[in-house]
């Protein structure tokens, strides 16, 4: 397999999870034949995915229609995105201030993927927010500019290059993206977070409630699919949202995600672990996990000895 450094990521994004696609691609078979993330967002495992060669197709989803459509821009036109891109950015020197609201109202008015792109480049924490009336509505962060023209560039022909003639895109709900989803393929599902996930969620997508989406993973765990899942996790002993039931006979892991600076100022043991969760299809196929995967009583001791 190939090394996951310099993997390409074009789209900034808030809960990206590409400091974990490294570990997670490790749980990857070799025999892989279509890799889905159906709640894609940056996609971030998949570029690691394509970066060390670890599937052969790949499925890229997601529910909000402009992250699908910027990613097929980015896969079917990066050089003309890149110039978009770029004449935004270019733009804002001569505009000033005012440059990202009206970047904003023209999105608004027609969603564009450059337009898109670079409200992500340039809004706070890279976080997509939406009003009520489902307008674009998070504010620029005025410290700092936006990916400079030629590194977005970079990172857009990259993916594009990596991912071209092997991706599909689906702007669907998960369970239809992987109505097509078998034995050889590995699936890895990064639903929003509980804590933004209830009914009343009308930040841009539906939320999808716990119960939902409980349902749903029944359905993958009876078809048999390898499944690896990012459900909420824990800082110090503190469990962020409900655990998947046993009934799904899915493995929990932990990884471990850092010191949170929060919990360190108070003074508290502050290590944040991202839950992952392995189904029982894929561990028949993967003769040896990763090292940083820890089965939650390790990670517990682990976490012992940092006190
Ligand atoms: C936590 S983010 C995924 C982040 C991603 N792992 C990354 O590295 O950037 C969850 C994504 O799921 C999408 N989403 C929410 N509900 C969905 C649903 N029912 N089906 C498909 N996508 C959904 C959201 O639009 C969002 O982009």
């Amino acid at each position: 397999m190939r090394t996951a450094g310099n993997v390409p990521h074009p789209i900034p994004y808030q809960g990206s999870k590409r400091w974990l696609a490294s570990t997670i691609c490790g749980c990857i078979p070799k025999d892989v034949r279509t890799f889905y993330e159906p709640f894609a967002g940056s996609a971030a495992v998949s570029l690691c995915a394509a970066t060390c060669l670890s599937a052969r197709h790949f499925v890229i989803g997601d529910l909000h229609q402009p992250i699908a459509s910027l990613w097929k821009a980015i896969i079917d036109a990066p050089h003309d995105l890149a110039d978009d891109y770029e004449r935004l950015w270019n733009e804002q020197e001569r505009v000033g201030r005012t440059h990202f609201n009206e970047v904003r109202s023209a999105f608004n008015t027609s969603p564009k993927p450059a337009l898109f792109l670079y409200l992500l480049a340039r809004c706070v924490k890279a976080a997509i927010r939406y009003n009520r009336n489902g307008e674009f509505n998070n504010t620029a962060d005025h410290r700092r500019r936006g990916a400079r023209p030629e590194t977005m560039r970079e990172n857009i022909v990259r993916a594009a290059k990596i991912l071209d003639g092997k991706t599909r895109i689906h702007n669907a709900h998960y369970l239809d993206t992987l109505k097509d989803a078998g034995d050889n393929d590995v699936v890895y599902l990064d639903p929003p977070y509980q804590g933004t996930s209830g009914d009343r969620d009308n930040r841009y997508v539906k939320g999808l409630s716990f119960d939902e989406f409980c349902e749903g993973l029944h359905q993958l765990v009876m078809r048999d699919l390898s499944l690896i899942i990012s459900y909420d996790g824990r800082i110090g002993d503190k469990v962020y949202g409900q655990r998947l039931p046993a009934s799904l006979k899915l493995r929990l892991f932990e990884v471990k995600a850092g010191r949170s600076t929060q919990e360190t100022l108070l003074g508290r043991d502050g290590v944040t672990y991202e839950s992952l969760y392995v189904s029982e299809s894929l561990l028949d196929r993967v003769p040896r996990l990763p090292r940083l995967l820890l089965e939650p009583a390790k990670a517990s001791e682990e976490r012992l000895l940092f006190q």
